[in-house]
């Protein structure tokens, strides 16, 4: 069996690593594809390099645009990739810009399609990933899971059939590096001594309203522990153009992290502040409390005991630091998001269903 796998942003190497692995372990044959949405290597060939990930069989080095105009530059070179291939699957991951593009290219010339990360939804139309989502599972012949609730909202759309429910490859990830990070003591670099917070922030929702950037970064240079604010590129883009500063107050501004560092990052700090929808997860896996800058979450099963908080409006960050400081209990003892062999399911469907 050959399985042609498209990535292109951040999170989606992350979810490729395991994948990849159980791929290789399962004797399927692989072909990745790198699209090049993220070019930058503190966003791309440090995951590449930190999670092992073999090198991209072929790389598009499409990069930045407008939606239309990022999502249409994959497109044709896409198509010409997987006509070649001529593979038994094209995977997809999650709900970026790629991963519309290898859908759509996929379906246009009948390759069998099948999605990672099916059915999740925030129900919030204005965001670009719930078009890219919706569209997504509408278009793929294979849908997995990572929740019940995600296979819940599939059901909801007329898509069980289509359906498995395989875990989440993120915790497989996650569960992994947390062992040798407590194992080799690593520390994030530039993390402050003592009681602090890791906060990012990369939302076009939070990053492109000037007021709405302004706010947020004002409340958090206002909480009472320093706060190691890990810059996406957009992050420092858009703060430019509006003229805000980051670097001032409680914030400590720092360049994004390779995966083991950001994960020893979240176990050295005692809440996250976000609007990532990975980081909120990987908060709840390793216990720390997460407060999120979103009007909602696709993850909810995170919002069980108050791990993960919503702060939705600008008047709501003005008690921010109750939010925040709020004192956790016990780490989360459910375990919506799998044991941590995800990936090695999805392996097995994917044989189990090839077309
Ligand atoms: C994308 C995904 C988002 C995901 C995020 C993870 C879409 C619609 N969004 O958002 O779902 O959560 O990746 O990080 O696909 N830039 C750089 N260097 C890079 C990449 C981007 O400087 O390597 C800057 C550019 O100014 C660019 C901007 O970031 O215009 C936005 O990049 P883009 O890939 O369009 O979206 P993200 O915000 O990264």
């Amino acid at each position: 069996m050959k399985v042609l796998s498209v990535v292109g942003a951040r999170p989606q190497f992350v979810k490729l690593a395991p994948v990849a692995e159980a791929l290789g372990d399962a004797g399927v044959e692989h072909v990745i594809v790198h699209t090049g949405q993220h070019y930058d290597p503190e966003l791309s060939d440090v995951f590449f390099a930190d999670l092992r990930i073999p090198a991209p069989d072929v790389h598009l080095a499409v990069g930045s645009g407008s939606h239309g105009a990022q999502t249409g530059a994959m497109l044709g070179p896409l198509e010409s990739v997987m006509a070649e291939q001529r593979p038994d699957w094209v995977l997809v991951y999650g709900d970026t810009n790629s991963t519309l593009a290898a859908a759509l290219a996929a379906v246009k010339i009948h390759v069998p399609l099948a999605h990672l990360e099916a059915g999740l939804r925030s129900f919030n139309r204005r965001m670009p990933e719930e078009h890219n989502r919706v569209l997504t599972d509408h278009a793929a012949d294979l849908l997995l899971a990572p929740t019940q609730v995600a296979v819940d909202h599939l059901a909801a759309e007329g898509l069980a059939a289509r359906t498995e429910l395989v875990g989440d490859v993120m915790t497989d990830v996650c569960f992994r590096v947390r062992d040798a990070v407590l194992a080799a003591g690593t520390r994030a670099p530039g993390a402050p001594d003592g009681d602090h917070v890791v906060a990012t922030l990369h939302r076009a929702e939070n990053t492109d309203d000037s007021a709405r950037l302004a706010a947020i970064v004002e409340a958090l240079a206002a909480l009472p522990v320093p706060v190691l604010l890990l810059a996406h590129p957009r992050l420092r883009a858009k703060a430019a153009e509006h003229g805000i500063a980051l670097d001032r107050g409680s914030i400590v501004v720092a360049d994004p992290l390779p995966y083991h560092e950001m994960v020893a990052a979240v176990l050295g700090a005692s809440g996250v502040v976000t609007d990532s929808g990975g980081l909120q997860k990987e908060a709840y896996l390793l216990g720390r409390p997460c407060t999120t800058l979103r009007t909602e979450t696709e993850w909810v099963e995170t919002l069980e005991g108050e791990w993960n908080m919503l702060v939705p409006t600008i008047a709501e960050l003005a008690r921010l630091d109750e939010i925040v400081l709020r004192g956790a209990g016990a780490s989360p003892q459910a375990t919506p998001y799998g044991a941590g062999d995800a990936a090695r399911r999805v392996a097995a469907v994917l044989q189990e269903r090839r077309p």
